[in-house]
């Protein structure tokens, strides 16, 4: 069982009954390449029994090491980047109230946790530093390779910060890295300075290790509930990797999407009406860009958050070029809920909405929305979540990192590697005189 509901009935239009019948037996044959590892890279599925089959020693040692920040640190850095940042940053806005990060340290019950290593400004780690002032600090570092640009330096400045502050020794009981077991910079420095560390296991890739180590440590430190995350991913696991399309959200998801992408509905936007899910849509794009964008193929991810972005994008997605799709994930239990105010007149012209909540306002914009986009032209999916739980959040990566999955076998690619995202590394190397890139340098300089 799981809370999630796909609901495909805004589909009517634009898929008949027979095409799903048509793409099942491929779609049961991307699903077999993936729960039986007869697909290629089939060592990197690790992520799909992570829920059930983790290490209890390091789970037990993250909620340790949270407890302790808790305890010395009123903020965290977080460094990382792509998918050693956005699966944690994602869990955190989803979790916790949209003004969370803004807490005085004195309405705060947690550390604040910020992030580092995600860009290379240097004007970012200024302010970042400003804002941290006088305050107690720890660092979680997290690169599965240990090398790469942004994180790294973000490290050396951060490190050097704590150790100006606390002194070497204390320094190094700040710092908690979270890489590979084995290999790298970082368990290289782990090794020699002692660092409390954990593992980003072999089999699972950046954009798969929101439940691992990566995302775990900085979650559980916001005071977030880990057990339940883990429980609500599970419960997933069980459900999505034993039931057949009929009854499986995330199978029916990735075959509507894959039949629609097949049509020319080549861009798919995933929206929300909650703002503090911005950042799930972050996390989604990384899943499915890198998943699914190789072989000069895949449906090209994109967000939209509404209300807002209806007053900016609204007029493209309506009446723009028709290759749009839309996957709308939608909050059943809101968190709280506001009354539209009595006034007694209506200079305003809202004098109709007395009597209803902001809630109610949202979901009809939601409904209309559906409508107008699906007379626009503009093929309309819904994830429909019970609530902002940790327990659904569980669920819900779940069913988005099993229907990526299935959508890049489904699509006739690697969904496992990312052999693009090294090309702007290495020219990037070669510019900044990394030893090793000299003949791509000249080629570049050649070329310019
Ligand atoms: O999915 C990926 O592999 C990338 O987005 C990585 O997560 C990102 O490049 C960061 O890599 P690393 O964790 O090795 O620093």
């Amino acid at each position: 069982m799981t809370n999630i509901k796909f609901d495909t009935s805004a589909l009517k239009s634009f898929v008949k009954t027979n095409e799903l019948n048509e793409i099942k037996p491929m779609l049961n044959t991307a699903r077999d390449e993936l729960v039986n590892g007869t697909g290629v890279e089939n060592k990197m599925r690790q992520w799909m029994t992570l829920p059930t089959d983790y290490d209890q020693d390091e789970f037990t040692r993250i909620k340790k090491a949270a407890k302790k920040i808790q305890s010395d640190s009123k903020v965290l850095v977080v460094i990382g980047i792509g998918g050693s940042y956005l699966g944690a940053k994602m869990a955190l806005d989803f979790l916790h109230d949209n003004f969370y990060e803004s807490m005085s340290e004195d309405e705060r019950e947690y550390p604040q946790v910020v992030f580092a290593g995600n860009s290379i400004s240097g004007s970012y780690v200024n302010d970042l530093i400003k804002f941290l002032g006088n305050k107690d600090f720890s660092v979680n570092v997290i690169s599965k390779s240990g090398t790469t640009t942004e994180p790294s330096i973000a490290f050396r400045i951060f490190r050097e910060l704590l150790v100006k502050k606390y002194g070497q020794a204390e320094a190094n009981k700040r710092i908690y890295v979270t890489t590979d077991a084995k290999n790298g910079a970082l368990r290289q420095e782990v090794n020699e300075n002692g660092y409390e560390s954990f593992i980003i296991p072999d089999g699972i890739g950046g954009r798969y290790s929101v439940l691992s180590a990566v995302g775990l440590l900085p979650i559980a430190t916001s005071g977030a509930d880990i057990d339940e995350l883990m429980k609500g991913a599970a419960d997933a696991q069980e459900h999505y990797m034993n039931t057949s399309l009929e009854d499986n959200g995330a199978l029916q998801y990735a075959a509507y999407r894959n039949i629609l992408y097949r049509k020319g509905y080549t861009n798919e936007i995933l929206e929300n009406y909650e703002p503090n899910l911005r950042f799930l849509a972050e996390w989604w794009k990384q899943l499915a860009g890198e998943t699914e964008g190789k072989d000069e193929k895949g449906i090209y991810p994109s967000s939209a958050n509404f209300s807002t972005d209806l007053h900016s994008l609204g007029q493209y997605i309506q009446q723009g070029m028709r290759n749009l799709m839309e996957t709308v994930v939608k909050i059943d239990q809101h968190k709280s809920d506001i009354d539209v105010p009595v006034t007694g007149d209506n200079n305003d012209g809202i004098q109709y909405l007395e009597g209803r909540t902001m809630n109610y306002v949202n979901d009809k914009a939601f409904q209309s929305v559906i409508i107008a986009h699906t007379n626009g032209g503009v093929p309309n999916m819904v994830v429909s979540l019970k609530d902002q739980t940790e327990y659904s959040l569980g669920e819900l990566i779940y069913f988005f990192e099993f229907a990526i999955a299935v959508s890049g076998y489904l699509n006739g690619i690697n969904p496992f590697n990312q052999p693009g995202v090294e090309d702007y590394k290495s020219n990037m190397f070669a510019l900044l005189g990394k030893p090793g890139y000299e003949d791509l340098k000249k080629k570049i300089e050649k070329d310019m």
